[in-house]
């Protein structure tokens, strides 16, 4: 498959329900082309992961779709999509900061163990088949304050620079376009060592909570349908889905 080319369509609104939202009801009226992006100032029901909602104050951070051909997509692979989409806003975020950003399984960015942004992508199927994928991003750009119990930051926290958020978007278009080429072209190992690498707490033992119980665990690895594959104690192994469990510590 053809390289795509990303935010050669840009559509800006000034508020929204979620701009995934917005994204496929273009898609299911076939009013949309590949590589589109849907922008919004605001939204009125921001979609997060774990059906949490998505919060960001009025023009001040990028919340951003990209709608994107992914039918090159196995469904077994189907969260190495995620991966490369992490790796492209972990490398954006790292070209505006120029410090070490990590990513936190499945595919949060963090920095100093803040959040600065999430990914929620939606599939569209045909017949067993991806066809489409709406890849949503929420970048904490500009915004000041955050509630604690987020445990969120912004560049502007991190930098106390204000920034242009047409400009975040175009690096961020051009990063996201060099990890997914990676994909379209079957980096999938490449892919996998670059998420790996990047992975908070990879190869090191830290807490768990899954079941009202908190246990040890050290990640050996984030598979392509996106379990997580914890080892418990020498020789005992188990993969966890998103829903099952939690870092505490
Ligand atoms: C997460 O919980 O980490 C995922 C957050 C994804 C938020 C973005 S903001 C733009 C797009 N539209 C939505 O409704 N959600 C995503």
């Amino acid at each position: 498959m053809k390289s795509q080319s990303f935010g050669n369509q840009i559509v800006k609104l000034s508020s929204v329900d979620s701009t995934n939202n917005y994204t496929a009801k273009l898609v299911n009226n076939s009013k949309i082309s590949f590589g589109t992006v849907i922008m919004a100032d605001f939204q009125t029901k921001g979609k997060g992961q774990r059906s949490l909602f998505w919060n960001s104050e009025k023009g001040l951070n990028l919340l951003f779709s990209l709608y994107l051909d992914t039918s090159f997509l196995n469904a077994e692979n189907i969260f190495s999509l995620s991966k490369a989409v992490a790796l492209g806003l972990r490398q954006c975020v790292e070209n505006i900061i120029g410090k070490q950003v990590l990513i936190k399984w499945p595919n949060d960015i963090l920095i100093n163990e803040k959040k600065i942004a999430g990914i929620l992508i939606e599939n569209q199927w045909k017949s067993n088949k991806i066809s489409s994928s709406i890849i949503g991003i929420g970048l904490n750009v500009n915004q000041l304050k955050f509630p604690i119990e987020y445990k969120a930051t912004s560049l502007f926290n991190i930098t106390s620079k204000k920034y242009n958020l047409d400009s975040i978007v175009s690096l961020l278009c051009s990063c996201l376009q060099f990890s997914i080429d990676q994909l379209i072209q079957s980096k999938i190992n490449l892919i996998d060592r670059n998420y790996h690498n990047s992975l908070l707490n990879f190869n090191k033992w830290a807490l768990y909570e899954h079941e009202q119980k908190v246990f040890k665990g050290k990640i050996l690895e984030v598979d392509n349908m996106g379990l997580l594959n914890l080892e418990l104690k020498k020789g005992d192994y188990k993969k966890f889905n998103l829903k099952q469990i939690k870092l505490v510590k």
